[in-house]
């Protein structure tokens, strides 16, 4: 097996291999001979901007109680979601779209739960046989023995037993199900649920299985931060369509081998509508961001210049609210922020990431009171000192030229996914992880189980590494932003850069995983099994 390190653009790639670029142009004027390619791609010019609705997903009721399984003699809550094939409507003027989603919706329905109240997950696979959208056998774990529908549900961000957390190879196909334990064993946060099945977790997120989780506390009760109607889901992700307004996934020229390294999509998405508005009042409003992408890395601002108040990460509450103009947002990544629209009444906001337009904000004349308030402190987090670590690892984000030459893989440590596990920390030990990215490009590395602290970035000089395995330092070290001191369990690990996290592996012992974010990625070989071991 060969081990080499290649400099690596995503745009170099896409070009060379006569992919599309920036939307889909290219593969317009040269469609493919593959069903889904050949057709050719919705003009966005010709649907009309903020036409409907916001929608908030649906607040899930459980269906009943079940023994707790540590403690038979209490029963706590328990949900039934089933994962299933229906049709939307993306926008008033479009056709239906067939969809798969949890609960007949995607986003799916919103969990609310509290900390330290565990509850049960019934996850059903009551999808249909076939799957929509192109499958790669070539792909780790996709081969054409493997049922074309499998699914297997990870809820992001949760300090979960191994045996739930949603494993990839823990897959099973329609007419199956899965029941999860998670205990809620952790500070209020914005998680999210969406499938994890070994080579398709691209497809299956693509194709609509995904929503939020909030996790809320005491802490959290006593902030005084707007809620009920004024806390809003704002789940984001970017998507093609065709022109009968069906989802539309992006292939390569090879048609055994259908898999392309990343793509950024023409249209965005905001909680399952293309272009919402949302009526709001001159008041404070709270929203729980998710970038749900599978590679678009989010640039979000507001066309008033209004700014973002962060006041949360992916994990919980900053130390203190920090006004963000440009929010950078990878994929898996949450923001929790507020949004003071008091002294922007009559006026019509919209928010875009980057010229993508997301969504519109109507503020209303009348004037409101508003009892809600943003405290200049919110929770205080202790950073974990760099002398708690017991160990550094170094962990490489990079490129393998395969040997038919293409597609490339991206690789992590140089390792493939079926390889031993090298990464294997004590439970309860702290650990640093040295991310040193190789590439161009920034990828969103995610640890499951657990939740980190983000030490430092610095640029390094690849070529002094690839020859004599040291790290060579250019310029200054970074410490994260103000709205990066927040717990985490997803860094943006930015290209040529040395990331530097760390973490307690705090939780249970067994097997989980870490990978890029980014799902092409992830779904071919970008991840990697790692061990918590028992003390
Ligand atoms: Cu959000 Cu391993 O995933
Ligand atoms: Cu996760
Ligand atoms: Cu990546």
């Amino acid at each position: 097996m060969t081990k080499t390190f290649l400099p690596f653009t995503r745009r170099e790639f896409l070009r060379n291999s006569g992919l599309l670029v920036a939307g889909l142009a290219a593969s317009q004027s040269n469609p493919h001979k593959t069903g889904v390619v050949g057709r050719s791609l919705l003009d966005l010019n010709s649907v009309p901007q903020f036409a409907d609705p916001l929608p908030t997903p649906p607040v899930l009721k459980p269906s009943g109680t079940r023994p707790h399984p540590d403690n038979p003699k209490s029963s706590i809550p328990f949900y039934r979601v089933p994962a299933q094939q229906f049709e939307t409507k993306f926008h008033r003027d479009l056709k239906p779209t067939r969809i798969w989603g949890y609960a007949k919706s995607s986003p799916g329905p919103t969990f609310d739960v509290r900390s330290g109240e565990p509850i049960l997950v019934e996850w059903v696979n009551a999808l249909p046989k076939s799957h929509f959208l192109p499958i790669d056998h070539t792909i780790h774990g996709a081969d054409s023995a493997k049922p074309d529908v499998r699914i297997v549900t990870h809820l992001h961000g949760g300090k979960v037993p191994p045996k739930s957390d949603g494993y990839p190879d823990d897959w099973y196909p329609s007419g199956k199900s899965a029941t999860y334990f998670y205990p809620n064993q952790q500070d209020s946060s914005t998680l999210w649920y969406h499938d994890h099945a070994l080579g398709i977790t691209r497809l299956n997120v693509y194709a609509g299985l995904f929503g939020s989780y909030f996790l809320r506390d005491k802490f959290e009760d006593g902030l005084n931060l707007p809620r009920g109607k004024y806390e809003i889901p704002l789940i984001l992700c970017d998507r093609f369509f065709d022109r009968d307004a069906q989802l539309f996934y992006p292939v390569s020229p090879d048609e055994k081998s259908p898999w392309i390294p990343d793509f950024f999509a023409n249209a965005m998405i905001v909680n399952g509508k293309l272009f919402p508005f949302l009526d709001v009042e001159p008041r404070k409003y709270r929203f729980r961001m998710l970038n749900a992408s599978n590679g678009r890395l989010f640039h979000l601002s507001f066309s008033n210049k209004q700014e973002f108040l962060q006041i949360g990460t992916d994990l919980g509450f900053l130390p203190a609210a920090v006004s963000v103009k440009l929010l950078a947002l990878a994929p898996g990544e949450r923001a929790d922020f507020i949004l003071d629209f008091t002294d922007h009444a009559g006026e019509q906001i919209t928010l875009s990431s980057d010229s993508l337009i997301a969504m519109q904000f109507r503020v209303s004349q009348t004037k409101v009171s508003d009892s809600s308030s943003l405290p200049s402190t919110l929770r205080s987090i202790d950073r974990t000192p760099e002398s708690a670590a017991v160990n550094t690892r170094i962990l490489t984000l990079g490129e393998k030229d395969d040997m038919a030459g293409n597609p490339q893989t991206m690789l992590l440590n140089n390792a493939h996914w079926d390889m031993p596990v090298t990464e294997n920390p004590k439970l309860d030990s702290v650990e640093i992880w040295s991310l040193l990215n190789f590439t161009d490009d920034t990828h969103p590395i995610h640890l499951h189980g657990v939740r980190f602290q983000v030490l430092d970035r610095r640029n390094f000089e690849p070529e002094y590494y690839y020859k004599g395995g040291q790290i060579k330092y250019i310029g200054p070290t970074n410490p994260p932003p103000a709205n990066e001191l927040g717990w985490k369990d997803t860094v943006q690990a930015h290209g040529g850069t040395v990331t530097r996290i760390i973490t307690k592996f705090e939780g249970y012992p067994g097997r989980y995983v870490w990978h890029c974010h980014l799902l092409e990625h992830e779904d071919n070989e970008m991840m990697r099994p790692y061990d918590i071991l028992s003390p």
